[in-house]
């Protein structure tokens, strides 16, 4: 059982609408209970490279006050800040090096009792292994891509979901207009949850996703079907980590010591591709950062203050090495282990994944 009186947030990996609103949940709940809360700068680096006064914050009401609907992060945040494998620039080279005991050190110099860590797979992995190593720990799922098992729903995703699905509607009437084939690349490493409920949403023609390697033979006959039917134009999304049948993801650049590699540039091969077999003029959009930019929807707001003052009542009950988790009606804490163990990936009988292909969407296969 841990005695708290000083309890430190951070938050890691790409950022999510409603990250804000876990630090006011957590912070007025904690201050509710007698503890004083701290945040700590662009995930780690506040301990491992900043100055105390730079970068470790103090968090109180007035601090938290009003962010409840901004985007983005108050403290900041960073993917590539792993401090098991920390970019090290050795010569001309640069190279990963361990610095997990020296950020325990240090954390416990400051006087914290615990962390509330906010993070996807990435950085809940990596509050995991600190936990393992002795760091009282709870974790909040975040990340727009839903990819976090153990959890129904991960906060962001909503409003990725609402911001992509705005934009096909957007796209729907220019691709009209112009009788055009319009492919959108949304977001989604490793799993599909952002392009099948905006597409399904959305009313796109074709989804792929990474679960499901693509033909484009079958694509392009979608295209050809719905022109025959005087349907002129096509709405295609696909997700960034989609790929083609036998084939690799699209990436940008090098991987880099400490983070994921790029992804990009599907959307852009698929119009390519479809342009030329079909002849159909067609054009891609990347809707990149907008996804994950600005005000975090309602139900992303309220699932955060919730997952935030979970997190806090969870160290309150003396349990740590855990993840809190929505599992209606109740928000519970799932442990850690369990929560980075697997990925939660579009299944086959998805019924949103059903619903598609009685719509008559074309899923690539
Ligand atoms: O993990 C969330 C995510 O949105 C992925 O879908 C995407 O590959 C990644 O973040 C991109 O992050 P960034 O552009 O910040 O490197």
């Amino acid at each position: 059982m841990v005695d708290i009186k000083k309890v430190a947030i951070n938050t890691g990996g790409g950022d999510a609408p409603g990250l804000n609103a876990v630090i006011r949940g957590a912070t007025i709940s904690a201050i509710g209970l007698g503890w004083e809360v701290y945040g700590i700068r662009q995930g780690y680096t506040g301990i491992l490279e900043m100055s105390e006064e730079e970068g470790i914050i103090r968090l109180d009401s007035n601090r938290v006050r009003g962010i409840t609907h901004l985007g983005g992060t108050i403290l900041g945040t960073t993917n590539k800040g792993n401090p098991f494998e920390w970019p090290v620039k050795e010569g001309d080279k640069v190279v990963a090096k361990d610095r997990s005991d020296e950020l325990l050190e240090k954390f416990n110099k400051l006087g914290f009792d615990a962390l509330i860590a906010i993070g996807g797979d990435g950085s809940l992995g990596i509050a995991n292994r600190l936990a393992k190593k002795g760091l009282p720990v709870v974790g909040v799922p975040k990340t727009i891509d839903n990819d976090l098992a153990s959890t129904v729903v991960t906060f962001g995703f909503d409003t990725a979901v609402t911001n992509a699905t705005d934009a096909i509607d957007k796209i729907h009437t220019t691709a009209e207009s112009h009788q055009r084939v319009m492919v959108l690349e949304v977001m989604g490493r490793y799993a599909g949850w952002i392009a099948l409920n905006s597409g399904v949403s959305g009313s796109a023609d074709v989804v792929l996703i990474p679960e499901i390697p693509y033909d484009i033979g079958k694509v392009c006959e979608k295209v050809r079907q719905r022109d025959e039917i005087g349907r002129h134009f096509t709405i295609v999304v696909v997700a960034e980590g989609a790929t083609p049948r036998g084939g690799t993801m699209s990436t940008l650049g090098e991987k880099q010591v400490g983070r994921e590699v790029k992804l990009g540039g599907i959307g852009d091969r698929l119009a390519h591709e479809i342009e030329e077999r079909t002849g159909k003029e067609a054009r891609s959009l990347v809707l990149g950062h907008l996804q994950r930019g600005g005000s975090p929807t309602t139900f992303d707001r309220l699932l955060s203050l919730r997952f935030g003052s979970a997190a806090v009542r969870t160290l309150n009950e003396g349990k740590t090495g855990v993840m809190v988790a929505l599992n209606p009606p109740r928000v519970d804490c799932v442990p850690l282990d369990q929560a980075v163990s697997k990925m939660k990936s579009v299944q086959m009988d998805s019924d949103t994944l059903l619903t598609g292909r009685y719509l008559g969407i074309c899923f690539g296969d």
